[in-house]
């Protein structure tokens, strides 16, 4: 049989490709309010330049809460959403109570963006926009983010609870926790990379500053004042204590030298199977920044709500 790619087989073909564009997109696309709220994206920057310019931690507190919206459920902004007498939300999950913070900048966002564009910016998008916003702030890589979520009308305590990783697990855990919603142990090193910014509580790191061996000891002894072995478990260090206020790949440098303040940080240079992937980001911070936004992008990618899924919020913290 004669080969004859016809216009037609061509037109086939790339209807394929653009459906499987689109299946991996799940619809999303960077220019999503570039008619419905031109000025969407600028009043986000804005929002979250003055919120690190008055605290640098926000940066970190941003990112995170991207994190742990798309963990559970997909980015949705079910993270957002506040307990009320009839509703349970994911604020008091294990991993997010009295941890969790940065709602009342998006609040801020969101109000003005609700003047701007009334009923058209989704606050998942707000925060994807943000996190990308706070990372950039603060030295670390710029990435085009895939916009037009829409948010949830529920939330899950319970997957809140179970799908977002915890400072305590083990490599293999990590790996399966990350793989569960579709990354590789690579990527998962990658994002891990976010803790070169932030802040953590003695009661995540006070285990392995007292009990663990696999750390370098004048670091475990600076660490311990703040955190004593028993009380302040409120009390805060920089998780990465070189340059806590950058973006930078120092985060993977200090694991190397056995300075991980979390079990779950030390895990991924522990003599094991990631151990030449931070090897590689400690020499090369333009490859980590590369695979960071790559893999950030396919995070905010987890799962959205779309067409007419879900809602747009008028207020955050509660459903319309
Ligand atoms: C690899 C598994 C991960 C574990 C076990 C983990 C765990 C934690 C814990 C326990 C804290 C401190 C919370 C507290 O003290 O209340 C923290 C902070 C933080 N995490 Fe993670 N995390 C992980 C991955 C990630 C990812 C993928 C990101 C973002 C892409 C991220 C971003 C952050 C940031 C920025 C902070 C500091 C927040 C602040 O200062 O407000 N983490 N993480
Ligand atoms: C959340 O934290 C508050 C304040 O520390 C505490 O009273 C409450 O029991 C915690 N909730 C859960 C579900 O752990
Ligand atoms: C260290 O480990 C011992 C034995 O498991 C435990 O009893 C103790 O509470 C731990 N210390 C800290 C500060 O976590």
């Amino acid at each position: 049989m004669a080969i004859n790619f016809s216009s037609l087989t061509i037109l086939a073909l790339s209807a394929t490709l653009f459906l499987q564009i689109s299946i991996a997109t799940a619809q999303l696309s960077t220019n999503h309010y570039s008619t419905s709220c031109p000025r969407a994206l600028f009043t986000i920057k804005a929002g979250v330049l003055k919120a690190v310019a008055k605290e640098r931690r926000m940066a970190a507190s941003l990112l995170r809460l991207h994190f742990h919206d798309c963990f559970v459920n997909g980015c949705d902004a079910s993270v957002l959403l506040d307990d009320t007498s009839s509703f349970t939300g994911e604020k008091t999950a294990g991993p997010n109570n009295n941890s969790l913070r940065g709602f009342e900048v998006i609040d801020s966002i969101k109000s003005e963006l609700e003047s701007l564009c009334p009923g058209v910016v989704s606050c998942a998008d707000i925060l994807a926009v943000s996190a990308r916003d706070s990372v950039a702030a603060v030295g670390g890589p710029f990435w085009a983010v895939p916009l037009g979520r829409r948010d949830s009308t529920t939330a899950s305590l319970d997957a809140a609870n179970t799908d977002i990783p915890s400072p305590v697990m083990d490599l293999s855990d990590l790996i399966s926790a990350f793989s569960n919603k579709g990354f590789s142990a690579k990527e998962m090193v990658a994002l891990s990379g976010a803790h070169t910014i932030g802040q953590a509580r003695c009661v995540v790191f006070r285990d392995r500053i007292y009990n663990e061996s696999n750390i370098f000891a004048s670091f475990a002894t600076s660490l311990k004042s703040n955190c004593p072995s028993s009380g302040s478990d409120d009390s805060l260090s920089p998780i990465d204590a070189t340059t806590p206020g950058s973006f930078d790949n120092s985060y993977f440098k200090n694991l190397v030298s056995n300075k991980g303040l979390m079990h779950s940080d030390q895990q991924l240079f522990s003599g094991a199977s990631t151990d030449s992937q931070v090897t590689a980001y400690t020499n090369n911070p333009a490859a980590f920044f590369a695979d960071f936004a790559s893999a950030m992008i396919r995070m905010g990618n987890l799962s959205p709500l779309t067409g007419s899924s879900g809602e747009i919020r008028s207020n955050c913290r509660k459903i319309n």
